[in-house]
């Protein structure tokens, strides 16, 4: 494994078909999935950790974003990346950064006016990754399900030669979405976040029972969520323009945001066209504690 700092040093190292995972580090076994998924196909796994100022709407969330390089190497190293590209602020901007990504259209809904600059902060980011690495394969989890689409089309309207993959979301054995952000929560938080995968998982249910009405799919989560919780919206979108769609009639996404006291968390259930209908992607639970809360020992 090696650690690199510039662009021009990582596409040395890269042999053959590399793989890009961009992250924000302190990684959980979400992000070590993304590796292992480029593990499997490619020969020179590099993934980036990058904390991007220019994708955080708002300031407390960048200051209180947790950081733990040593800790993130770790995890890389053992989940099979080659190469951890640590790119400091001067290596990503140089300069002011005048030239910036913006998918319109895909950053327009759900979390785009909520979080304002947060497309064109992540899509010029990833741009700049793709151009400085040249990765042929990348890879993005469905966690986060309207970047996913952002992402994918603009690789597809740039001509970025670069294969966009979707990874399953992976959860914590009780459902919650595996999130840097999961150690904000207290016990009482963490209990009422629940809500939101339960939520989910039964309107995934109910898809799989017949049911394509948008608002009854997004009911059934609602039905789950009690006022602990501070919802921002749930809706079910279509999975390449990330926009609300009234009925399931195409590939979709039910996606949702809320607040569990300060913390603010996202969820959704993508649906995909299976033999007999429509499949809800439960994502992947983990049989055990995930290593975001440490090994208990300290
Ligand atoms: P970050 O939040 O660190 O996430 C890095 C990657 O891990 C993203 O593709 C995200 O979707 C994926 N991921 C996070 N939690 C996951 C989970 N529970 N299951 C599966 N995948 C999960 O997303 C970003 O960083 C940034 O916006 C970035 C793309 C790196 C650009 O700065």
């Amino acid at each position: 494994m090696r650690t690199t700092k510039s662009f021009a040093e990582t596409r040395e190292v890269g042999n053959g078909v590399v793989g890009l995972v961009p992250t924000m580090g302190f990684l959980h076994e979400g992000h070590l999935s993304l590796i292992e998924a480029a593990r499997a196909e490619t020969d020179t796994v590099v993934m980036s950790l990058f904390v991007n100022p220019l994708q955080f709407d708002r300031d407390d969330d960048f200051a209180r974003y947790p950081r733990d390089l040593e800790r993130d190497v770790a995890l890389a190293t053992a989940a099979g990346a080659d190469v951890v590209f640590v790119p400091d602020l001067e290596e990503m901007y140089p300069d002011e950064q005048l030239t910036r990504v913006n998918v319109i259209g895909v950053s327009d809904e759900l979390e785009g006016p909520r979080r304002p600059g947060h497309f064109e902060g992540v899509a010029t980011v990833v741009a700049k990754l793709f151009a400085g690495i040249q990765p042929q394969r990348s890879y993005f989890g469905r966690k986060d399900a309207q970047q996913l689409a952002v992402i994918r089309r603009m690789a597809r309207d740039l001509s970025m030669p670069v294969d966009v993959i979707g990874v399953p979301i992976v959860r914590e054995s009780d459902g919650l979405a595996l999130s840097s952000r999961n150690i904000f929560l207290s016990d009482d938080e963490r209990e009422a976040a629940l809500q939101l995968s339960r939520g989910l998982l039964r309107a995934a249910d109910l898809v799989e029972a017949g049911e394509r009405d948008a608002k009854a799919i997004t009911n059934a989560v609602y039905f789950e969520i009690g006022d602990d919780l501070s919802v921002e919206y749930v809706s079910l979108a279509d999975q390449d323009r990330a926009s609300p769609v009234t009925a399931l009639d195409r590939p979709a996404f039910l996606a949702l945001a809320a607040w569990s006291g300060e913390t603010r968390l996202i969820d959704n259930v993508h649906f995909d066209r299976g033999e007999g209908g429509y499949v809800g992607d439960r994502g992947i639970r983990l049989a055990d504690r995930s290593v975001l809360y440490g090994t208990g020992e300290g």
